[in-house]
């Protein structure tokens, strides 16, 4: 057993739920208990749960079940207690005072927050109010600032392939263009990464703004080529060239009156300007749901693991973030904030234009 003076360990998921989640608290729990015998709680519904105290104890679960379990046992919200500034109805204080008190009623050494960018950046601001706070990266958008790595992504790809390669058979029996919509609204990771696992013929990508008239060209000459099918692959957040030069402010409102989702949109855009019969397929929570891959089971045994060296270092602040290969802590207020989107020089992006996928620009 350890000698170090953290006993109580607060736990809590955040943000859009993703694989690998049950299996980061498994590993977590297990590695505090075993190392010294922490007394751990996990907040219910992200932040909500935070600022309520409500919480079960972890090791009242069954937590061998959680290795490959899907989705978060702690259940999540989109809670923003930085946002929110009115009076919590059940604590009636701010959010923030709730949270305070939550602290010191369960005598917290520390918080562990898994999540994306917007749990990642509440929990800067928590470590910004002198609350020892660590953030754990998860999201099936491989979005995360700070870190090369997050758990979910690997897991995502996987059933987005699965679901790319369904839609190519009937694609093919029908002579069809199929758009198929992945989820990426600031970034296109995933988009991408099952794009080029499949040998996708056009991908769109937040990064990348599309033009529909070069889209309809290529599309058109592939058809002339002998090409009886073609797969775009569209992210959630693609935009067309007139869309990036639209004020943000335009550019959200714009979106926000659509009624359906983009790839909705591009197949018609395709249709009229090709005359190829055009269809779209909209992968959705598919691909936040189910169990990790081994992939994503690994990494986030690893994460969690490593967590409790941060904690027993009392090295607070900082997201456990993956670094070239190693394990590193990354200031928390640098994540906080932003979103990690693919650079021109990303080499996925090259090896997949020298393979000849189009993009659209
Ligand atoms: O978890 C990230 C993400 O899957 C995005 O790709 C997607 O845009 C968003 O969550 C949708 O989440 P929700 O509808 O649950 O808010």
């Amino acid at each position: 057993m350890k000698n170090t003076t953290i006993k109580n360990i607060g736990i809590l998921t955040s943000g859009g739920d993703a694989p690998g989640l049950n299996t980061a608290i498994r590993s977590l729990c297990l590695t505090a208990k075993k190392r010294f015998n922490a007394n751990l709680i996990g907040f219910k519904d992200g932040y909500i749960g935070l600022e309520n105290n409500e919480y079960v104890n972890m090791m009242d679960l069954d937590l061998d079940k959680m290795v490959n379990l899907g989705g978060t046992i702690l259940g999540t919200s989109r809670e923003k207690p930085f946002k929110n500034q009115t009076i919590n109805p059940k604590t009636k204080l701010s959010a923030l005072d709730s949270i305070k008190e939550t602290f010191k009623k369960n005598k917290l050494d520390v918080l562990v927050c898994l999540g994306g960018n917007g749990t990642n950046s509440t929990a800067s601001l928590l470590s910004k109010e002198g609350l020892p706070v660590i953030g754990l990266p998860k999201t099936i958008d491989n979005d995360i600032w700070g870190t090369d790595e997050s758990f979910g992504f690997h897991s995502a790809i996987d059933v987005a392939v699965d679901g790319i390669e369904a839609i190519r058979t009937t694609a093919r029996s029908h002579h069809r263009v199929m758009v198929v919509e992945i989820m990426g609204h600031k970034a296109g990771w995933l988009g991408l990464y099952s794009g080029v696992a499949t040998n996708a013929d056009v991908i769109l990508l937040p990064e990348i703004p599309y033009d529909i008239k070069k889209i309809g060209t290529f599309l058109k000459n592939r058809k002339a080529n002998g090409h009886e099918y073609s797969i775009v692959v569209c992210a959630e957040g693609a935009l067309s060239v007139e869309e990036s030069q639209l004020p943000k402010k335009e550019f959200k409102k714009s979106r926000l009156e659509m009624t359906q989702s983009i790839s909705f949109r591009v197949a018609k855009e395709i249709e009229a300007e090709t005359g190829i019969e055009t269809r779209t397929s909209v992968l959705g929570y598919l691909q936040r749901g189910g169990e990790p891959s081994a992939y994503d089971i690994l990494l986030a045994t690893q994460l969690g693991n490593a967590t409790v060296d941060f904690i027993e270092n009392k090295e607070f602040g900082v997201l456990v973030a993956v670094k070239e290969g190693k394990i590193t802590g990354y200031p928390l207020e640098e994540v906080e904030g932003k979103v990690k989107n693919i650079p021109t020089n990303e080499m996925m992006l090259q090896t997949a234009k020298d393979l000849g996928i189009y993009f659209g620009e």
